[in-house]
């Protein structure tokens, strides 16, 4: 059923920001087995590359645009790169995000400017800069991807709760300001639980001297969130799904 949906995208363009791993790589290869053109962003060039010969080499059109989305002027030059080479983009997956594990009372100002660079900052420029190119194409459509942590704050991760907070808020006021002027373009977010990718390590580089202790469960693999982009992408033009809320079996919080 979801593929059946997909095939009105084929030949669309795809810019899915932190393409090099996890998530964001896992919805590209998603995306580009549907027929999508994918730019793919991230700071790490050889990772997209490779990812790019991969997906080529299955048919896909593929540009790589080494990108360290923190920087705002690097961002714009990001969207006037995919116009100068597609046009403009159809589809916006902003994964890119990093992720603090951390006690807020010890925390250090440099690593939440970084997280706000990142998370709420870059993401909020790369959904304005998509509507534009998406308004003059006659649609589209922005997932987010958020995390469970929009929802509820779990120790030691204040900050980085903060961050997706904000995420789910930019989300539903977009769509509120889209929806009044009568916008073809659709918004949402996905809001995973664990997820098995390099995030949890470059986390954990916050800590300061506390552990976590969850108990165990096994976590979402990165296709299971990009099968769900693709199933919100495969909804008719009427269909917005705000959020989606998922987690592996077993995690209790
Ligand atoms: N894994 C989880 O448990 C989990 C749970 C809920 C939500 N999430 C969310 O899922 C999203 C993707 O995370 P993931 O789990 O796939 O982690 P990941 O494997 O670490 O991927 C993070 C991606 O963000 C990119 N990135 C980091 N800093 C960047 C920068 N300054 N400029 C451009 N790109 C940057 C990384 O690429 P480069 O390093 O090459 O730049 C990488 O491609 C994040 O927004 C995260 O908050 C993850």
């Amino acid at each position: 059923m979801a593929e059946a949906g997909l095939e009105r995208w084929k030949g669309k363009v795809a810019l899915v920001t932190g393409a090099s791993s996890g998530i964001g790589r896992a919805t590209a290869v998603a995306l580009a087995r549907a027929g999508l053109k994918l730019a793919l962003a991230a700071r790490r060039g050889e990772r997209l590359d490779a990812l790019g010969r991969e997906l080529a080499q299955g048919g896909a059109a593929v540009a790589a645009f080494p990108t360290d989305l923190r920087q705002p002027p690097a961002v714009l030059a990001l969207f006037e790169a995919i116009r100068a080479r597609w046009s403009g983009v159809d589809v916006l997956v902003s994964s890119a995000g990093l992720g603090l594990d951390a006690p807020l009372a010890e925390g250090k100002v440099e690593d939440w400017q970084e997280l706000l660079a990142l998370n709420v900052l870059a993401a909020a420029l790369c959904m304005r800069e998509a509507v534009r190119d998406m308004e003059a194409r006659g649609g589209g459509c922005i997932v987010n991807v958020s995390s469970l942590t929009a929802h509820i704050v779990m120790r030691n991760s204040a900050f980085y709760s903060a961050t997706k907070h904000a995420l789910r808020a930019l989300t539903e006021g977009l769509q509120k300001e889209l929806g009044a002027r009568g916008s073809p373009v659709r918004v949402g977010m996905v809001s995973p639980g664990g997820v098995t990718t390099e995030f949890r390590e470059l986390a954990a580089r916050g800590r300061v001297g506390t552990t976590l202790r969850v108990p165990a469960y096994t976590p979402l693999a990165a296709e299971d969130i990009a099968d769900l982009v693709c199933f919100m992408l495969s909804r008719p033009p009427r269909v917005q799904i705000d959020d989606v809320i998922l987690r592996g079996v077993g995690q209790m919080f």
